[in-house]
């Protein structure tokens, strides 16, 4: 757990533990018959940061565990440029299953899984969470437009009934296949720290016009697979 505010309640692993082995029997989808094993996800069960992928690959279905192949290498090195490990947050994929031959998932396929997602977030409640690609972002945003568009733009949300900062990344694999975007990646990244440690209180509502002009002036806050882009 990363800088947790004083006076939250502690969450419930054990919620997430046991919604983990409830879900490595799902047969809601297709995905179902061809996976090795249902992959959960991994990590702090109670991190303030949590990543979403679009979903396990070979290796990851092999494992049982998210971004274990190079994609994931990426991802550790990118964590322990901002002082942080794979263990210290928390990593989960839309699907939690293996698409065949790693195409991509299937708009009924995302419809069947979600449910474990929102269900993981509830449970986890980060305070922010990284979407990684196409996928994670359209479906946590609600919202169509595309990774490219959106990456590096923070914004406010309620998800899993709480409120987060939804943080939209490019894939670490769009930056194997693209190295050049490992720099925008990695700067995109190098803002996680603040967003960790931004305030999500909800903001009060504003002072009468008098008692605003009698405050001293103070500084406004600033406030292809791969579908991949
Ligand atoms: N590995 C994962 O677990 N998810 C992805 O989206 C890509 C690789």
């Amino acid at each position: 757990m990363i800088g947790r505010a004083a006076g939250v309640s502690p969450r419930t692993p054990s919620g997430l533990a046991e919604y983990g082995a409830a879900v490595a029997g799902c047969t809601r989808c297709r995905l179902a018959e061809g996976r090795t094993q249902v992959v959960f996800g991994s990590g702090d069960p109670d991190a303030d940061l949590m990543f979403v992928g679009e979903a396990p690959g070979f290796h990851e279905d092999r494992l049982g565990a998210p971004f274990v192949g190079m994609a994931g290498k990426l991802l550790e090195r990118l964590l322990e440029g901002i002082g942080l490990t794979r263990e210290a947050v928390y990593i989960a994929n839309v699907l939690k299953c293996r698409p065949p031959g790693n195409r991509d998932p299937q708009p009924d396929e995302i419809e069947a899984c979600e449910g474990h997602l929102w269900r993981q977030i509830e449970l986890i409640r980060p305070r922010v969470v990284a979407t990684l690609g196409n996928f994670a972002t359209k479906l946590l945003s609600g919202r169509p437009q595309g990774i490219t568009r959106v990456h590096g733009r923070e914004q406010e949300t309620t998800l899993g009934g709480h409120t987060v900062l939804l943080y939209p990344l490019y894939h670490p694999a769009a930056a194997l296949y693209t190295p050049a975007m490992l720099n925008v990646l990695q700067s995109d990244f190098g803002r996680i720290p603040e967003l960790l440690g931004r305030s999500l209180v909800p903001a009060p509502p504003p002072e009468p016009l008098l008692a605003q002009l009698d405050a001293a002036p103070g500084v406004a806050e600033p406030v292809a697979q791969l579908g991949l882009f």
